[in-house]
């Protein structure tokens, strides 16, 4: 019998951490960590995805140190969390030739992030694989490996993840269906405010969209920002609605529910979008300041970084290898 309920999840160090990602996944899964003892809580640093994108061996560096800089600056807590890089892990790499062999091609041809690729080739009347790789059509099997190799129950992300979890699922019924129950089928949470955190250009934040603000920009950079960020041509004294405001809506994730409603009310009676700019970037710059200097401190310590992901690899292979272990008996290999 399973003791503990399960949350996971990683990011991939492709960049530098924006505010999308730590609405979206970040915050959302440090909102999860608790003292109960039958939880437990295992969030990683996807290095091997980010390989992918990532063909040059300093950045993959730098931006492993920063993401893992990043979890810890905003709080999270070694002792209490499982924190490792995936790339320490070989049974991950094990379980995902394994459930590579149980995957039907089909669901790999369904994958978003394949797919949009191969429409935007399409588009561009160019051949549909080019630079489509085998690690970019098997990702979710990679996934789902992190997932399931550790009987994972709860997985918190932003909307775009959904599907990956969704096929880690699929892959995860089909292997109990046939080898006898052996995973926990993985549920995605999504916070319906910060599924989707848009830019300064009102899209969605993501790299690939060049409207990101990194978490720990400089207060000049973020005041920047977030009075670049897009109204509508509304006068100061004209009633608004802050349920339809991208500036309101940021405001949500970083004010105290008394300061959200005051803010609320002033939208009712009409207030410039100056000051309402004004007020979001000395909630943000207050909300960020501290984490900003511990995040300084973490990546001009990197050997602290290192200490811990030391711990977390550990911790990790503690549950992965019997576990490994079993599957491969249950398969006949073991
Ligand atoms: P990007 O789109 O910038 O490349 P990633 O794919 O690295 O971001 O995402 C890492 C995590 O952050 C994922 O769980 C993803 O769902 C979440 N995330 C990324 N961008 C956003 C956003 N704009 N709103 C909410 N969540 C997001
Ligand atoms: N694919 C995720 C992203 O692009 C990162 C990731 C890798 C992940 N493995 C995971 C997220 C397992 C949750 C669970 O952001």
């Amino acid at each position: 019998m399973k003791q503990h309920k399960t949350y996971l999840t990683g990011i991939k160090p492709t960049g530098i951490a924006h505010i999308g990602n730590y609405l979206g996944a970040i915050k959302p899964a440090l909102e999860k960590i608790s003292h109960n003892k039958d939880e437990r809580h295992i969030y990683f640093i996807a290095d091997y995805h980010a390989l992918n994108l990532i063909k040059d061996r300093n950045l993959l560096k730098k931006y492993t140190y920063s993401i893992a800089a990043t979890w810890l600056a905003l709080g999270l807590d070694p002792n209490r969390v499982i924190f490792y890089k995936q790339s320490d892990i070989p049974e991950i790499f094990e379980l995902s030739s394994i459930l590579a062999c149980m995957t039907p091609k089909g669901l790999m041809n369904r994958a978003h992030a394949y797919k949009a690729k191969v429409s935007e080739n399409i588009k561009k009347k160019i051949d549909p694989d080019t630079d489509v790789n085998m690690g970019l059509y098997t990702y979710p099997i990679l996934m789902s490996a992190d997932i399931l190799l550790f009987n994972t129950d709860v997985v918190p992300v932003g909307k775009d993840q959904v599907q990956h979890v969704e096929i880690a699922r699929d892959i995860a019924e089909n292997f109990n269906k046939t080898f006898g129950n052996t995973f926990s089928l993985p549920k995605y949470v999504l916070n319906k405010e910060t599924a989707i955190i848009t830019g300064s250009d009102g899209r969605k934040m993501s790299k690939s969209y060049h409207n990101t603000l990194e978490i720990f920009e400089t207060e000049k950079v973020l005041k920047k920002y977030v009075y670049s960020m897009k109204t509508d041509s509304s006068l100061p004294t004209d009633p608004k609605d802050p349920d339809n405001s991208n500036l309101f809506s940021m405001y949500k994730q970083f004010a105290t529910q008394d300061e959200i409603n005051d803010l609320r009310e002033r939208y009712h009676q009409g207030i410039g979008w100056g000051e309402v700019k004004r007020i979001l970037f000395n909630k943000i710059n207050d909300y960020l300041e501290e984490p900003r200097e511990s995040y300084k401190n973490y990546t001009d310590k990197t050997w602290l970084i290192d200490e811990f992901l030391e711990k977390g690899r550990h911790e990790a292979r503690q549950l992965a290898k019997p576990f490994l272990e079993e599957i491969k008996s249950k398969i006949g290999v073991g």
